[in-house]
């Protein structure tokens, strides 16, 4: 109910994916599929309870045409070629993982749901008949409503189609990529700036060694910043030299996994 919102995906690598005619994006307004005068989306939650329910009637007409169910178009394959996306703080969790998935669809409707949420029929009724229906949250944290979220998701699976992003490359290394490491820090002219240098290695010249120092700091910061994802390394992924480095910021292997190390007596 709110596609000003949406306004930002004109903008930046998203829009310009969209001009390319890379991303084929269209913003809808629910109330467009409101049937009274007053373009009503919402009632009371049976059962009681503060707050409104979005009402599954307007959603079901909005969803059928949006999907090209109604005109039977639907890319051809009905239900079944359809991902529906339900943004909610109530949803399983929108990680890099999710978006590398979510890029390999062909069609993705993204239904933003306020107050409430959306009357629980709706992502019901799609699964039965065949969609794929996700509910997902970008993060234990209230937004007001599914606009936000749906950004995010926007531009976290836009980037990964090809052609996007201009080097490819950029998407190898970054944060929450396969190695399971948060990305190390970049530097960049000039090389000393208010007291501060860059670190000598950089400079070197010596790729082997710079590897090397790039895994050290992105070891170092996911022990510091993220224990969830040290503990989700693969042990046997990691050389000494990663283990030692881990050893150092108080990670040990306790029976092949990693643990934070015990300190003074049990
Ligand atoms: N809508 C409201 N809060 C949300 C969240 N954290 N993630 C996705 N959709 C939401």
């Amino acid at each position: 109910i709110f596609p000003d919102y949406l306004a930002a995906l004109d903008l930046s690598l998203v829009g310009k994916a969209r001009a390319a005619g890379i991303l084929d994006l269209r913003v809808h307004d629910l109330r467009d599929w409101t049937t009274d005068r007053h373009r009503t989306v919402d009632d009371t939650p049976f059962g009681g309870g503060a707050g409104m329910v979005m009402r599954p009637d307007v959603w079901g007409r909005a969803i059928d045409d949006v999907a090209g169910l109604t005109t039977g178009t639907a890319d051809g394959g009905g239900a079944g070629a359809v991902h529906l996306v339900v943004p909610t703080p109530s949803g399983e969790t929108f990680t890099q993982r999710t978006a590398e998935a979510l890029a390999t669809e062909e069609h993705l409707v993204v239904a933003c749901g306020r107050y409430e949420g959306i009357d629980a029929r709706v992502a019901e009724h799609y699964r039965s008949a065949g969609m794929r229906v996700s509910e997902l949250s970008i993060g234990d944290y209230v937004l007001n409503g599914g606009e936000v979220a749906a950004l995010v998701m926007v531009e976290a699976v836009g980037r990964l189609l090809p052609g996007v992003v201009g080097n490819p490359e950029s998407l190898v290394e970054e944060s929450h990529g396969a190695a399971g490491l948060l990305e190390y820090p970049v530097y960049t002219k000039p090389p000393a700036w208010d007291d501060l240098e860059v670190p000598d290695v950089l400079l070197s010249g010596h790729h082997a060694r710079i590897h090397r120092w790039r895994r050290d700091q992105a070891l170092r910061r996911t022990a510091a910043r993220r224990p969830d994802m040290v503990r989700a390394l693969a042990v046997d992924a990691l050389d000494r030299h990663d283990l030692e480095v881990l050893a150092e910021a108080g990670w040990t292997v306790v029976d092949g996994r990693l643990d934070r190390a015990a300190h003074g007596a049990p």
